[in-house]
C-alpha cells in the first residue's frame, strides 16, 4: 500500500497574523477576513450548519453531482491528477474517484495537520492511489507546489467557496487557477441567485448555528490577537444586499463595548459593526462570462431542478499546456 505524502508550504507567521487583524480592528468600518471563522470549533460549527434544514448549498452539490457525475466524468475525460481545494475531510472529492478514474489525488487545505488522519483513511480505501497532502493558504496566492507534477490536473473547488471572494477577488483567483491547471480544467461549484426568503434564512438559521460560527470568531481573535473580547456584547447579523448581490455578515454590537489588546484599545458604540464575511450569489451567465475573463476556452455546466446551485467545468485550453 502507498502512504499519502505531505508538505507544508509555509506557516503563517503570528505577528503578521496580529498585525493584520488589529488593523482590521482598528479601521473606521472594523471588519475580520473570513478565513479566521475556522478555527477547530468554527470548522465543527461550519459542518453542523451543512446539516441545517436552512443551509441548501451543501445538499444542492450534492445531489447535482449524483445526478450528473456520469455526464461531467464524459465532458473532463479521465482525471489524472485532481486537485482538491480546501480539501478539508476529503469527502466531496473523495465520491468523485472511480467516476473520474482518478490516479493521483491532492489535497490542499490551509493546514497539513487537518489532513492527516483523512488522507490515511482513504489510502486504505484506495491503496493504489497516489496522495499527497499540501498545507497552503491559498486566498491571497494559489501557488502549488512543483511535487504535484508538470502534467495538466483538474482542480477542485466546491462548495461555492469562490462566493466568499469579491468579484475582482474571485476573478484573480480564477485566472491563477486557469494557470495552476496547467492545461487541464477547473470544477467548481457556484451558489445563484435567488429569493431573500430562501437565502437569508440559510445564514440566520433558527437554532443559531450560525450565530455561533460567526461570533465564534471573536473567541478565536482572542487568541490570535490576545484581545479580550467578550462574546455577550455581540450578535449576529446577517442580509442579503441586493446591489453587490451577496450575503453580508456582521457581528454588532448589543451595547457600547470595547476590546483591548497589548497596546491598544477599540471602542465600538451600541449597534456599530464589524464585518465578518460576504457570501456572493452570481447569476449563471455572469459567472461563466467570468470564467471566460479568467481565460478559461470552453465551458459546460450542471444545475439543480430550482437552478439555486451550478457546477461548472472550464477547460484552459491547450495553450495553456
Ligand atoms: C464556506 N462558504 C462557502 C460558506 C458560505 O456559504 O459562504 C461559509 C458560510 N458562512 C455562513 N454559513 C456558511
Amino acid at each position: 500500500m502507498k502512504s499519502p505524502r505531505l508538505i507544508q508550504i509555509a506557516h503563517e507567521d503570528p505577528q503578521a497574523v496580529r498585525a493584520e487583524l488589529l488593523a482590521g480592528l482598528a479601521a473606521p468600518v472594523a471588519s475580520i477576513a473570513p478565513k479566521y471563522l475556522y478555527d477547530a470549533l468554527g470548522s465543527r460549527l461550519f459542518s453542523a450548519i451543512t446539516e441545517l434544514p436552512e443551509y441548501y448549498p451543501t445538499r444542492t452539490e450534492a445531489a447535482i453531482f449524483s445526478r450528473d457525475m456520469k455526464d461531467m466524468a464524459q465532458a473532463l475525460g479521465p482525471v489524472h491528477t485532481l486537485v482538491d481545494l480546501g480539501a478539508g475531510n476529503c469527502e466531496k472529492a473523495a465520491r468523485l474517484f472511480d467516476a473520474f478514474r482518478v490516479q493521483c489525488y491532492v489535497a490542499v487545505d490551509i493546514s497539513v495537520n487537518y489532513l492527516r488522519d483523512s488522507l490515511a483513511c482513504l489510502q486504505r480505501e484506495h491503496p493504489e492511489m497516489d496522495m499527497l497532502g499540501v498545507g497552503l493558504d491559498f486566498s491571497q496566492t494559489l501557488a502549488l507546489p512543483a511535487e504535484i507534477g508538470r502534467g495538466p490536473r483538474t482542480l477542485f473547488y466546491p462548495g461555492s467557496s469562490i462566493g466568499n471572494f469579491t468579484p475582482v477577488a474571485a476573478l484573480a483567483f480564477l485566472r491563477q487557477a486557469r494557470a495552476a491547471t496547467l492545461g487541464g480544467a477547473l470544477l467548481i461549484g457556484v451558489d445563484l441567485v435567488k429569493p431573500i426568503g430562501i437565502l437569508e434564512p440559510a445564514y440566520d438559521d433558527p437554532l443559531g448555528v450560525t450565530a455561533a460560527f460567526n461570533r465564534n470568531m471573536l473567541l478565536h481573535l482572542n487568541q490570535l490577537a490576545s484581545t479580550d473580547f467578550d462574546i455577550a456584547d455581540w450578535r449576529h447579523v446577517a442580509f442579503f444586499n441586493t446591489a453587490e448581490s451577496r450575503i453580508e455578515m456582521h457581528l454588532e454590537a448589543i451595547r457600547d463595548a470595547s476590546v483591548t489588546w497589548p497596546g491598544g484599545e477599540r471602542r465600538f458604540a451600541a449597534g456599530e459593526r464589524m464585518h465578518t464575511e460576504n457570501s456572493c450569489k452570481w447569476q449563471l451567465d455572469d459567472f461563466a462570462a467570468l470564467l471566460k475573463e479568467a481565460g478559461f476556452s470552453r465551458l459546460c455546466h450542471w444545475t439543480d431542478e430550482r437552478d439555486w446551485f451550478a457546477i461548472f467545468a472550464a477547460f484552459a485550453g491547450s495553450g495553456d499546456a
